[in-house]
């Protein structure tokens, strides 16, 4: 049987894309390639373990030899997800950030050539445009501005996958998506963060003025149009995807107090973040005119969807908070090394 290999599996959209890859291709086995980092939780996957077409292989995207078992049998396809995700950590420390985003984007790249794989999906981020003003929104065309670490380690991965079609020949696609949410998102990340600290009665740090704007896009909507350049993308092309939903932050922790019913006084407003980008918007034209893909779900449900999902899922973001998530994998696969 092909195999489809998704990096990043065990994280917020990985795992997110893993249940959609399982439903949308019956055809595929789909291999999850994990180093299992803080970030990686096998909870959001719980349930799959015995799943006939489901493979998890723990590895580092960074150690060639890890790749190769990835890598072994019938790989028709690559979608590389796995990174280095958060700003603020980015600001603290930017080492795995260079080892994982750069370097391991590359060790991929090098391993699906030598397999010689159909197609590759290299998942970037709007961030790597930089900053807006009041108005614009981000085009393909739009120069790469990275400010953070991590949007520059993110522009360091988008152009090796760029340069691997362009020197190689390598069937790359490029997706450059804005802000996710919905299930199983880490709550050091924004919406997670304010739903669980505020079913907790916990205060909400909003960095800055609060007036900094993000393009919010449901995640499954993201996992589709993933999904959808994978299978009919045009190799060497980038591909942005957005909500067309632009939210001021401060707008959205309201919004979410106000469906929790909680008061605006567990508002903190604390030192803004170094570089804090102001405004990201993405024109997603391009795929909806090529690819035929659109948002399906509309922020007036799906927020409040996600909040009811949070909710009902205590159980899951408590252990993420008190660390319990990292012996799921000790508990189904035996000690991590
Ligand atoms: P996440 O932090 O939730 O998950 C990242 C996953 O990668 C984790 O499971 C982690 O264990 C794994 N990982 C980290 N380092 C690894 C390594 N060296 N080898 C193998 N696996 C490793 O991230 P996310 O929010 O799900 O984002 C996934 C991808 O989508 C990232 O590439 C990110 O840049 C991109 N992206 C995210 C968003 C967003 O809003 N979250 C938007 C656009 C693009
Ligand atoms: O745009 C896509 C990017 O979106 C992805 O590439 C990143 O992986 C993902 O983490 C996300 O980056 P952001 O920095 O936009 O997301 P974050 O949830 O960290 O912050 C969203 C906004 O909320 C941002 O303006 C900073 C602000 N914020 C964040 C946190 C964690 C706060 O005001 N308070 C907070 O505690």
């Amino acid at each position: 049987m092909k195999k489809l290999v998704i990096t990043g599996g065990a994280g917020f959209i990985g795992s997110n894309l893993v249940r959609l890859a399982l439903e949308r291709l019956p055809q595929m086995e789909i291999v999850n390639f994990d180093a299992l980092t803080y970030a990686g939780n096998l909870e959001n996957l719980a349930g799959l373990e015995s799943h006939p077409r489901y493979r998890f292989v723990k590895g580092d995207v960074a150690s060639p030899e890890d790749v190769a078992k990835a890598f072994e049998g019938d790989v028709a396809g690559v979608l590389h997800l796995a990174a280095e995700s958060h700003v603020d950590r980015s600001i603290q420390d930017a080492s795995a950030f260079v080892r994982t985003n750069v370097v391991g984007t590359q060790v991929l790249l090098d391993a699906a050539r030598r397999k010689g794989v159909a197609k590759f999906v290299h998942v970037s981020t709007d961030e790597v445009y930089g900053s807006l003003g009041a108005t614009g929104k981000f085009i393909e065309e739009t120069p790469l501005a990275a400010n953070s670490p991590y949007s520059a380690s993110k522009a360091g991965s988008d152009l090796l996958a760029r340069a691997a079609h362009h020197t190689h020949g390598m069937p790359v696609c490029i997706t450059r998506c804005s802000n996710n949410y919905g299930p199983y998102q880490f709550p050091e990340k924004l919406l997670p963060l304010v739903i669980s600290n505020a079913l907790e009665n916990k205060p909400i740090p909003v960095y800055g003025d609060g007036r900094n704007v993000r393009d919010w896009l449901y995640v499954q909507d993201h996992c589709e149009a993933l999904l959808r350049v994978y299978e009919a993308g045009k190799p060497g092309e980038v591909y942005n995807i957005g909500g067309n939903n632009e939210l001021e932050n401060l707008y959205l922790v309201k919004q979410v107090l106000s469906l929790l019913g909680k008061p605006e006084s567990l508002i903190t407003f604390v030192k803004d973040r170094p570089g804090h980008d102001r405004r990201y918007a993405i024109d997603a034209s391009k795929i909806r005119q090529d690819l035929g893909w659109e948002p399906a779900h509309r922020f007036e449900q799906a927020l409040p969807k996600t909040i009811e999902w949070y909710r009902n899922h205590e159980a899951w973001w408590r252990h993420v908070k008190s660390g319990e998530y990292r012996d799921y994998y000790e508990r189904q696969y035996g000690k991590r090394s």
